[in-house]
């Protein structure tokens, strides 16, 4: 009999690339976790089409997301049984109160090879400061932005005539293959 798959919820605020990633893998059939919740703080979020097209159920939490909200979702997501949430260009920093609820089961994915360049941006000042390399990082989340334990980085080359556009392009497509894999083996480990 085949093993059950783990329950995962993503949280959004756009466009959803790592998403429908995340998505894309769960859906062949020796992958060993399933997309259970896809949250956004947008209701307009574009990855929430993907998401509702694979029958994923949604839910829009406000922009103020206060405590009793959070405790809330926390409860809908323990009830659901959720193994790791995955941030994947989620807008909002989640409360000390709500990380509470998943210790070391948030994840996120950032646009630089952590810890340069935490925050907005990174592109763009990666380019500024004429780095070599750009790129990727998945870490736990924790309650400083952009700052908790490193799983995994993906070094991007930035080349003489990149622009802002192509690099980010370059780095999305590694992110989009990174993420789906460190989520097969964290589940698995
Ligand atoms: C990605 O670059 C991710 O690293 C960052 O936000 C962006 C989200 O892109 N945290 P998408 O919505 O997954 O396409």
């Amino acid at each position: 009999m085949s093993k059950e798959k783990a329950n995962i919820a993503v949280f959004i605020s756009g466009r959803g690339t790592n998403l429908r990633a995340l998505i894309l893998r769960s859906r062949k059939k020796n992958c060993n976790y399933k997309i259970a919740h896809v949250i956004s703080n947008k209701k307009n979020a574009a990855g929430l089409k993907f998401a509702k097209k694979n029958k994923i159920t949604t839910k829009i939490i406000s922009q103020s997301f206060l405590k009793i909200e959070q405790k809330n979702l926390a409860k809908i997501l323990i009830n659901k049984n959720i193994k790791f949430i995955c941030l994947a260009g989620f807008m909002k920093i989640l409360s000390p109160y709500f990380l509470n609820f998943f210790k070391n089961k948030i994840i996120n994915i950032h646009p630089s090879l952590l810890p340069k360049y935490k925050g907005l941006n990174t592109h763009q000042r990666a380019l500024k400061a004429k780095e070599k390399f750009s790129g990727c990082t998945i870490h736990f989340v924790s309650k400083e932005l952009d700052s908790g334990k490193i799983i995994v980085k993906k070094k991007v080359r930035i080349f003489k005539n990149d622009t802002l556009r192509k690099l980010e392009k370059r780095v999305l497509k590694e992110e989009n293959k990174l993420y789906p894999l460190v989520l097969e083996k964290l589940v698995s480990s």
